[in-house]
């Protein structure tokens, strides 16, 4: 199966984007084609510092990297290095109706986030997204379920351009890892963990032991005494079953036969010690690989080679059959 995946590179990563996303690309590269998509264009329609974006999208291709992606058997890239990207973007936008983007959550919760930079760029931004995902005729899409909606418009807009050009594009499907799809906030668990919530809320990837035992020890627990997945009872202590479970690679309930009996202070400390133990190797490969810059650039450049060998095919046929 050929699988197409993005992240926008906005700060760090954290156990969120993870357990939700990049977990899931590198559990199916062995038996898969994965392209993974740093995607810089999208990143811009949000606030942003010009300066920082490069670093942010070297050290988010680093860590990919340190996480355990192999280069040798996916294509790794930069978003705006292939320039089909917004090409097909630009075309898919004449046949979207303007309705279903005003629609979209992430744009309603985005546009009321940061009041003073709504742009039409964050308002088409599915667009782009869906350009990404049709442009290498890919079969699935692995995201947190927070991106579903986007991916359905994908789907939408691909059977659209069928409909109207002719069979051109791949309709994918979305992929959900089902248990992680939605890692909550450790100080909010009603909200999802997100890079803007920083502090005690959110657990970066390389951050040091010390500190990830101590979020941990302090996450917001529920009332009650077991610990037992309950997501409307018990959200805060059903976030840490669905932390644990993905780090241990376990399922939900093996994680709570584990935990029986034990009090909330013991089940949060074999948490600390599971993400620690889990995380620490993976820091130290980031830390290494971070003095290794030319190295990363080389593989972005041949990730951004590989990419285009597919992309520029589909946007041979989608100028022809739209008649450009
Ligand atoms: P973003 O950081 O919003 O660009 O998200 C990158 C990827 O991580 C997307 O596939 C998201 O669905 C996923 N993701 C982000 N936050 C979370 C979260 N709290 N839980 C699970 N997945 C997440
Ligand atoms: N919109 C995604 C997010 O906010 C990132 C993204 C951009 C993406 N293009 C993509 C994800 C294509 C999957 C496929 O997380």
């Amino acid at each position: 199966m050929r699988i197409f995946s993005g992240i926008r590179p906005t700060g760090d990563l954290h156990i969120g984007n993870y357990i939700g996303s990049i977990k899931q690309w590198i559990d199916l590269q062995n038996e898969n084609e994965g392209i993974y998509c740093i995607v810089d264009l999208h990143a811009i329609t949000t606030p942003y510092s010009p300066k920082e974006l490069q670093e942010n999208i070297l050290s988010q291709a680093t860590s990919y990297i340190a996480l355990g992606l192999d280069v040798e058997k996916c294509i790794l890239f930069v978003q705006s290095s292939v320039r089909e990207h917004s090409e097909l973007a630009w075309l898919l936008g004449s046949i979207t109706p303007m309705g279903d983007l005003g629609r979209m959550t992430q744009y309603k919760e985005k546009s009321k986030k940061h009041k003073e930079y709504i742009n039409a760029g964050l308002l088409n931004y599915p667009i782009l997204m869906a350009a990404d995902i049709l442009l290498y005729k890919i079969e699935s899409v692995p995201v947190g379920d927070d991106q579903k909606q986007h991916v359905e418009f994908a789907r939408s807009i691909a059977k659209k351009f069928n409909r109207q050009f002719g069979e051109t594009l791949k309709v994918p499907s979305v992929k959900i890892n089902k248990t992680g799809a939605r890692i909550m906030s450790l100080q909010n668990p009603r909200n999802k963990m997100s890079k803007t919530d920083s502090g005690a809320g959110c657990i970066n990837l390389f951050e040091d032991s010390t500190s990830i035992k101590k979020k941990i020890m302090k996450a917001v627990t529920d009332t009650g005494k077991t610990i037992k997945y309950d997501k409307v009872k018990k959200p805060g202590i059903s976030n840490l079953l669905t932390i644990y479970s993905s780090f241990e690679d376990i399922t939900i309930k093996e994680a709570e036969v584990r935990m029986k009996g034990k009090k909330y202070s013991e089940f949060k400390k074999e948490v600390g010690a599971s993400l620690v133990e889990k995380l620490e190797p993976l820091r130290d490969r980031y830390i290494d690989l971070k003095s290794r810059r030319v190295y990363i650039e080389e593989v972005l450049k041949q990730g951004t080679k590989r990419a285009r060998i597919i992309a520029e095919p589909t946007m041979i046929e989608v100028r022809r059959n739209m008649g450009l």
